[in-house]
C-alpha cells in the first residue's frame, strides 16, 4: 500500500508514514480502506503545485466529551485515528462545508468527479468512525 501511495504522489513529493506502536484492532473493509487512502492521496497530490509533503499518521486516540461537544454525531470512546496532511492549497470554509457532498468538486471538467470524499465519508460512517477536515488557508 505504501508503495502504491508513493507512486500516486510521484518522486517530487516528500512522503512519510508514521505508525504508533501498539495500535488497537479495528474492523474495516480493507478494500474500501485502501480506496479511501488512495483518494485522499490523490486529493493531496492535486492540491499541491508539483511539490510538497504528505504525511500519514496512525495512532490510538480516545474521543472524549470535550471533543464530542465540538462535533455532532460522534460517540465517545476508543478509536484508531488516521490523519493525512498535505502542504497544498488548503480548503476555505465554503469548500470544507461541501467537500463530502457527492459530486462536489472544485476541479475543472474531466479532472474531478467529486466522489472521492463522499466515498470516504460513507466508508467511515459505515465503519462506525468519524471524519473531519482541518485546514489553514
Ligand atoms: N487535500 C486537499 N486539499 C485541498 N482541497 C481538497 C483536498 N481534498 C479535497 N479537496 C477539495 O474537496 C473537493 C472534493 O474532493 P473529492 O470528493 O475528492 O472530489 P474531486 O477530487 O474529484 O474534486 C475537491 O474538488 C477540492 O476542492
Ligand atoms: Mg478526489
Amino acid at each position: 500500500m505504501d508503495d502504491m501511495l508513493r507512486r500516486v504522489l510521484g518522486a517530487a513529493f516528500a512522503f512519510e508514514v508514521r505508525v504508533a506502536r501498539g495500535l488497537w484492532n479495528t474492523f474495516v473493509d480493507i478494500t474500501q480502506f485502501e480506496n479511501a487512502l488512495l483518494n485522499l492521496c490523490i486529493n493531496a497530490h492535486d492540491a499541491m503545485d508539483g511539490h510538497g509533503a504528505v504525511t500519514i499518521e496512525i495512532g490510538n486516540t480516545v474521543l472524549d466529551e470535550q471533543y464530542a461537544q465540538r462535533c455532532d454525531e460522534v460517540r465517545l470512546g476508543q478509536y484508531v485515528i488516521l490523519a493525512i496532511t498535505d502542504t497544498g492549497s488548503g480548503m476555505p470554509p465554503e469548500v470544507i462545508e461541501r467537500a463530502f457532498e457527492p459530486f462536489f468538486t472544485t476541479k475543472e471538467e474531466g479532472k474531478g468527479t467529486g466522489l472521492g470524499l463522499s466515498m470516504v465519508f460513507g466508508f467511515v460512517r459505515q465503519s462506525g468512525g468519524h471524519v473531519k477536515i482541518d485546514s489553514r488557508v
